[in-house]
């Protein structure tokens, strides 16, 4: 799959990974070559089962990005694996979802920590930021920006053969189904405003057997660990993936169903047989785990950081977008003297340009104009830090007059 360069080479749906009986294996072991966003893309395009269901900012419009979605992809051109270096076969880069055990990429790695080069009075405040804002929280400040994912997923939805869906079309994007009578329910979200969250780099995980608390109104299934007073964790963007999926309801643990049907005769499979009792016994026999016949419907959330589509530097959150301190007649002036050769104004009332999205989403304007891109409270703060001090320190520092 990964050295594959005709394009051709493909797994059986049901085959556990064995090649599929179409594929000239001739053909395509005289023609390996390089990976290529292409080949990775195969697989990651398509997590979910199609493409940009299950990432926020990994989907076939990679192939060929619009500079403004990705300037990495687009503007230079990258391969996954100029990033995601590998070193025998060890892929670097650890996913949301399964512990890394090959390495991790960070955007320092190429960046630097300090990676605002001092060109512009910004420079100095935008480094300072980096030991608690993720790069993305600024450089990525919508998710599936160049073409939809989807945000939701009700599976208890599936089975109605009546339902006719209703095609759903976000900006100038090709119209999506609102339903599947094998999948069920979805609603698709394009050029989103993320989800912040406290992430030190590492995740909380339901494992399969896992019993899980069933009074809670959402089981989260992953979850971002950090806190506040953790000086290693950032503010990291997020699409929280969210979605109704069946738990046993005496053993409260995730049920599989046994979804595809292994052949003809196939008397358990879902989307042969639109029978989920049948299903999770099947499936969960499979997987080794008890099954005690009677299942309930739960809301899940699995969380997705924003790690690829990294706009230009031009389109980066900028002070005002944050802080609605600097929004209003004192600006910079709260702590540095004025010395009227610098416009402070102009510097900190710069909002960025979100105007290439207007064919992607309605709100483009409100977008733009928001000067509560993180909800500082949300986060644990009693309100901008400008104001009221970051989480270890308080400016303007005693000495300096308030207000
Ligand atoms: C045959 C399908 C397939 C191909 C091709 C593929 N991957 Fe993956 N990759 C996977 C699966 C499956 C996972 C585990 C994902 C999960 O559990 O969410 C994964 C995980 C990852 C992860 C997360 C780290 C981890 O260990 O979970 C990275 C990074 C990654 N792949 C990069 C790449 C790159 C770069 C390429 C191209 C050189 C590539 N992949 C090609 C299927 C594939
Ligand atoms: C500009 C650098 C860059 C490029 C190019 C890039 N990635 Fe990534 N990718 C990252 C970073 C950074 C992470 C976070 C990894 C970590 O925390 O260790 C990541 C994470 C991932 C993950 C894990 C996602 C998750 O949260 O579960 C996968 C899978 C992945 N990349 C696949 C790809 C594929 C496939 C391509 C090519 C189409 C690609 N990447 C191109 C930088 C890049
Ligand atoms: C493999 C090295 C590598 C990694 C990893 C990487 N970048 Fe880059 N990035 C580059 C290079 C090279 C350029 C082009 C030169 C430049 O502008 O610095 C670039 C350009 C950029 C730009 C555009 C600058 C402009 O002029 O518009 C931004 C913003 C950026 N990167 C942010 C990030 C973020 C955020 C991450 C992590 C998600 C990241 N980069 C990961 C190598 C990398
Ligand atoms: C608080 C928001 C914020 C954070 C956090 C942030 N940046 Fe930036 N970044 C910006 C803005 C705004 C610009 C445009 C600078 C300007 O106009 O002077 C920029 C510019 C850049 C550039 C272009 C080079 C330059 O000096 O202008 C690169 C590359 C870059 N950032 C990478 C990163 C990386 C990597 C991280 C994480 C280590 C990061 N940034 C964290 C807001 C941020
Ligand atoms: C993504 C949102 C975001 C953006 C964009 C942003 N900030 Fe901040 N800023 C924060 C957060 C969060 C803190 C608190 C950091 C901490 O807890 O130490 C902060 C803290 C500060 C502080 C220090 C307050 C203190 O007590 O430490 C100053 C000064 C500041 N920002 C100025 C700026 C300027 C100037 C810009 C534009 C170049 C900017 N900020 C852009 C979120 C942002
Ligand atoms: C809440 C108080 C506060 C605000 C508001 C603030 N700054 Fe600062 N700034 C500081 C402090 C304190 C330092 C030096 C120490 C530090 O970074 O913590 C500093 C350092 C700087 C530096 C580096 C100076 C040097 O000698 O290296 C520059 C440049 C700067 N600020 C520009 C700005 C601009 C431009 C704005 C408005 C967009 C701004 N600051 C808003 C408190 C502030």
């Amino acid at each position: 799959m990964c050295h594959d360069t005709t394009g051709t080479y493909k797994k059986a749906p049901t085959k556990a990974g064995w090649p599929d009986k179409g594929v000239d294996l001739k053909d395509v072991a005289e023609k390996v070559g390089h990976s290529s966003r292409r080949s990775c893309g195969r697989c990651h395009f398509n997590g979910g089962g199609g493409d940009a269901i299950k990432h926020a900012d990994l989907a076939g419009n990679l192939l060929k990005p619009d500079p403004n979605c990705d300037i990495h992809m687009g503007g230079l051109d990258f391969s996954c694996t100029q990033c995601h270096t590998t070193m025998r076969h060890r892929i670097a880069g650890s996913s949301s979802s399964v512990a890394a055990v090959e390495g991790v990429v960070r955007c320092a790695d190429c960046h630097s920590d300090r990676p605002h080069l001092g060109n512009s009075l910004l420079d100095h405040h935008l480094n300072m930021h980096c030991s608690t804002i993720d790069c993305n929280t600024c450089h990525s400040p919508v998710y599936a920006k160049c073409s939809p994912t989807k945000i939701w997923w009700d599976w208890s939805k599936a089975g109605d053969k009546n339902r006719k869906p209703k095609m759903i079309k976000l900006g100038n994007s090709k119209a999506l189904p609102d339903y599947h009578v094998k999948k069920g329910e979805f609603k698709w979200g394009r050029a989103v405003k993320p989800d912040y969250a406290w992430f030190n780099g590492k995740t909380k995980r339901i494992i399969l057997g896992d019993s899980v608390d069933m009074r809670a109104d959402v089981i989260q299934l992953t979850s971002p660990v950090g806190l506040r007073a953790d000086p290693s964790a950032r503010i990291t963007p997020f699409k929280i993936m969210k979605g109704m999926q069946a738990f046993d309801a005496r053993h409260h643990t995730l049920l599989i169903p046994h979804l595809f049907p292994r052949d003809s005769k196939d008397t358990t499979a879902y989307w042969k047989n639109y029978d989920w009792d049948k299903s999770f016994a099947d499936g969960m026999q499979a997987a080794k785990l008890p099954y005690s016949g009677e299942w309930q419907w739960k809301e899940t959330w699995t969380y997705w950081r924003v790690e690829h589509e990294v706009m230009p530097a031009s389109m980066a959150l900028s002070c005002v977008q944050c802080h609605s301190s600097l929004g209003e007649e004192k600006t910079c002036n709260r702590c540095h003297q004025d010395n009227r050769h610098i416009n402070f104004k102009e510097l900190a009332h710069k909002t960025t340009d979100f105007t290439f999205l207007k064919d992607k989403r309605d709100d483009v304007e409100q977008l733009q104009h928001s000067s509560d891109y993180i909800d500082f409270k949300a986060l644990g703060y009693k309100g901008d830090p400008i104001i009221y001090g970051g989480r270890f320190k308080k400016l303007p520092l005693g000495a300096l007059p308030q207000g």
